[in-house]
């Protein structure tokens, strides 16, 4: 046979393409356009996980980024970051020396979601382990399941093998209980709602007192990565509300709430007042605005405005009308298009290949929550 030249071998191909493409077009279909996936690898993660170290020389994002840049596997990485965080007892809102519930004791809850495998687990008020996120993980690896509670999260740890702490208060979590003990016991004799109200002033002040931000108020670091294949995962882990009624679960541990992964669209988890995201499902949500077209920004604005229509209990508002509470989304799509997303001003973490850096994300109400309280 005659050898073809490449000029032949070209419209040799594109003749064949075009064969190809008229069943298609026949069925009012498009072609489809076979592309290999590719993205630029991005961590994106609440402030706290660039700025604690545990001792090491890299905070969440940097350990996340490495990892992933090194060809581990994306959820590997981001539970590898935030256990930064969870084993560091400086951040006091997040695993080990995080600020406990009302009774003194700390309840951790936590999700992970893995893009390409789509397995999801999580823990809620699971106590004695540091790691909660690792828990989660393991639910999602280990059981047909998507989410372990209390008593039996922990005994499914224990039984994996999983170091179970009588008391995972530092001194300076625990200190911070007793004054709040100290300070919020006289409030019993006060009707409910002023007791509340009394409480939260309360706390708020103590958490300023041992140099918490109030923002921090229920706590939580979110991180979810994105690798040059496109692999999308995250994770959500939190010691939750400070000084919540023991049994309390926020949003983190709740697929849809804390995080929410698919692998074709992006991902988005959270930070902030777990009970508003609860009510929206709001990372589900802006999940899903995305996947009708939305930028990441678009779609967390729309979001906010949405939690902000909904709450409209006066307790939860400030004099100006506005939610008296800090949430925040971290969001990343498929393209490797970010933002940070909160009610008030804030900031956020992430790293690329131009290393970590702390960011402001975008308001919905653009004065300082301080101001508003
Ligand atoms: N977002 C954490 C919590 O509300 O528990």
């Amino acid at each position: 046979m005659k050898p073809i030249n490449r000029r032949q071998f070209v419209q040799a191909g594109a003749a064949v393409a075009a064969a190809a493409a008229v069943p298609a077009r026949a069925l009012g279909q498009a072609p489809t356009v076979m592309t290999p996936k590719s993205a630029k690898p991005i961590v994106i993660c609440s402030a706290n996980g660039n700025q604690y170290r545990n001792g090491g020389r890299e905070t969440c994002v940097e350990k996340a980024f490495a990892m992933i840049a090194s060809g581990a596997d994306v959820l590997d990485a981001v539970i590898a970051g935030v256990n930064v965080n969870e084993l560091d007892p400086l951040d006091m809102t997040v695993g080990y020396g995080a600020l406990p519930n009302a009774d003194g004791v700390l309840q951790l809850d936590s999700c992970c979601m893995h893009g390409p495998k789509k397995r999801a687990g999580g823990v809620s008020a699971l106590e004695g382990v540091k790691t909660a996120s690792l828990v989660a993980r393991a639910v999602a690896d280990r059981t047909d399941h998507h989410l372990m509670t209390g008593q039996g999260a922990q005994e499914f740890a224990r039984r994996l093998g999983f170091e179970i702490l009588p008391d995972l208060n530092t001194d300076a979590s625990r200190k911070a209980w007793f004054e709040w003990k100290r300070r919020t016991d006289p409030l019993h004799y006060l009707t409910p709602e002023d007791r509340a109200i009394e409480v939260k002033k309360i706390s708020l002040a103590i958490m300023r007192e041992f140099g918490i931000s109030p923002e921090h108020y229920y706590g939580t670091i979110n991180c979810d990565g994105l690798n040059p294949k496109g692999e999308i995962c995250g994770v959500t882990t939190t010691a939750g509300l400070a000084w919540k009624i023991p049994g309390r679960v926020g949003d983190s541990p709740i697929l849809g709430a804390g995080l929410y992964v698919d692998n074709e669209v992006g991902a988005a988890g959270s930070t902030g007042r777990g009970e508003a995201n609860l009510y929206n499902l709001t990372s589900c949500l802006i999940v899903e605005f995305m996947r009708r077209g939305m930028h990441p920004k678009d779609a967390g604005m729309e979001a906010l405005k949405r939690i902000k229509a909904n709450t409209i209990e006066k307790r939860l508002l400030t004099k100006a009308g506005n939610p008296n509470f800090q949430i925040n989304f971290y969001i990343l799509n498929a393209k490797g298009e970010y933002t940070s997303v909160s009610m008030y001003p804030s900031t956020y973490a992430i790293c690329t290949e131009n290393g970590a850096q702390t960011i402001p994300s975008e308001p919905l109400v653009p004065t300082q929550l301080e101001q508003e309280l």
